[in-house]
């Protein structure tokens, strides 16, 4: 039976036989997409006749077969997705165009097929055969049976696949494929949910590990890929400064493993380098102590890092001061300075304040506040704090300091990078406390405070 074409609101769900701009029904603008009508006569024809009607299970009962897991032959991607790719799932990788996602998959790929001694199939719809074997030449990946298709037909992609069936499924990207049913064109929302959704319940019913390849449209965002988050079981982002040598990538979401892990790679001529203890590249190493610098203990997923946060201070020319941040959130920086004020009596008002995570790293969690705090008043007072010190805590509005998740772990961390002092909030204090590291503690702003003047 063949698929009608139709038009449906995406906030409301009503159906019209015509695009418009604005739905006739709930009146949303710029909601309405067009979908694959599919008849619904014959399948409850089908059900009501008890075919394959689905069978209800008690939770008990169902077999809960360990999946396994395949080695994808990076450290670090394997470590995003909660301990190697996970047969049968769906993962939906995403990044800015040219940051390296081909490159990602094609080495992983060289490895993951001889460490698992399985099949991969990489269908290509962005590059011809010729540039991907060139590329793999270049990075002498060992790929020689790798099985290639340069195909964006998604009817015709999941013909091969299902002919070929390989372990592991590319496709690179989910922007070029299309499908018949719909007259929109490829990358569009519509093309983009039609043909990840059959690939999705292709790679769901056969059992094959599916990697998406989606890119981030200008306005940050997935193109398409973002309606495609609930249909996978893993998100990832590659990110990292265009021009910069480090790519990040970061488990959005993982049904098989923790979110916000973070895997770091360099990029080389050679292609992709795994950097195995990033703490240690993203510290700048000052040989004289500075103001405004202070290191501080992250965590990113299950991993603490060390970054370095810095801060400048400097007299404002303009009637509204400025408060930038690189890599941090600028409300969150406003309102520290807000707290500085009130419970630590220092004044930043005519004041820009500049504050910075040094190496491309963002920080979201409130585990920063003490370290930009400090960081902030040591530019102010342009007195250094030692380049041994660490700091971590969360800072309320009421000027106290809250203990943050993962508290031994990050003094630890710390330890191991030589550090020799360490201010954290009271409720962070390990027992025992860890060697080489002398640990104040503190509980309010001022007693943090009073650290920086001795
Ligand atoms: P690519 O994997 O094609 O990016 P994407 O698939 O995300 O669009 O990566 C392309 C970029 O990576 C390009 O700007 C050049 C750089 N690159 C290197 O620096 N070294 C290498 O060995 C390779 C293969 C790419
Ligand atoms: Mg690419």
């Amino acid at each position: 039976m063949k698929a009608r074409r139709q038009y449906q609101c995406q906030e409301c769900g009503a159906v019209a036989a015509k695009w418009s701009g604005q739905c006739g029904d709930c009146g949303a603008w710029n909601a309405i997409v067009e979908t694959v009508a599919r008849s619904g006569e014959d399948k409850r024809q089908r059900f009501a006749a008890g075919g394959d009607t689905p069978r209800v299970q008690k939770l008990g009962e169902v077999r809960t077969e360990q999946s396994p897991r395949l080695d994808t032959g990076l450290g670090e991607l394997n470590r995003v997705l909660g301990g190697g790719l996970v047969a049968g799932s769906v993962v939906l990788l995403g990044g800015d165009p040219g940051i390296g996602k081909t490159t990602l998959l094609l080495q992983s790929l060289a490895a993951t097929r001889q460490l698992n001694a399985v099949d991969a199939l990489y269908v290509s719809g962005e590059e011809s055969a010729a540039q991907i074997a060139l590329r793999a030449e270049r990075l002498t990946l060992p790929v020689a049976d790798l099985k290639l298709l340069t195909e964006t037909d998604v009817e015709r992609i999941l013909a091969e696949a299902a002919r070929e069936r390989p372990a592991v499924l590319v496709i690179d990207s989910i922007q070029t494929v299309f499908s018949d049913a719909l007259q929109s064109p490829p990358g569009s929302v519509s093309q983009v949910r039609e043909c990840a959704s059959r690939l999705v319940s292709f790679a769901k019913s056969t059992g094959i590990a599916l990697y998406l390849i989606g890119h981030v449209t200008k306005d940050g965002a997935i193109a398409g890929p973002r309606v495609l988050e609930h249909m996978v079981d893993a998100t990832l982002y590659f990110e990292g400064e265009p021009d910069g040598r480090y790519r990040m990538i970061r488990a959005i979401k993982n049904r098989f493993g923790a979110v916000n892990e973070l895997g770091v790679f360099a990029m080389t001529d050679g292609g992709l380098r795994e950097i195995a203890n990033p703490s240690a590249i993203l510290l700048s190493r000052h040989s004289q102590p500075v103001p405004g610098s202070v290191v501080m203990v992250t965590r990113e997923g299950t991993r603490p890092l060390l970054v370095e946060v810095q801060a400048l201070v400097d007299e404002s020319q303009l009637g509204n001061p400025r408060r930038v941040t690189v890599g941090l959130d600028p409300n969150r920086l406003s309102m520290l300075l807000a707290v500085l004020n009130r419970h630590g009596g220092v004044s930043t008002a005519g004041c820009d304040v500049f504050a910075n995570i040094v190496g491309g790293v963002r920080v979201h969690e409130t585990g920063a506040d003490l370290a930009i705090l400090l960081a902030v008043l040591s530019s102010l007072r342009d007195r250094p704090l030692s380049h041994e010190l660490v700091a971590f805590g969360e800072i309320g509005l009421a000027g106290e300091i809250r203990p943050v998740p993962g508290g031994p772990e990050r003094l630890r961390e710390a330890a191991k990078h030589g550090f020799k002092r360490a201010i954290v909030p009271r409720g962070n204090v390990p027992k025992p406390m860890p060697e080489g590291i002398d640990v104040t503690v503190v509980s309010r702003l001022d007693e943090a405070l009073d650290v920086l003047r001795d």
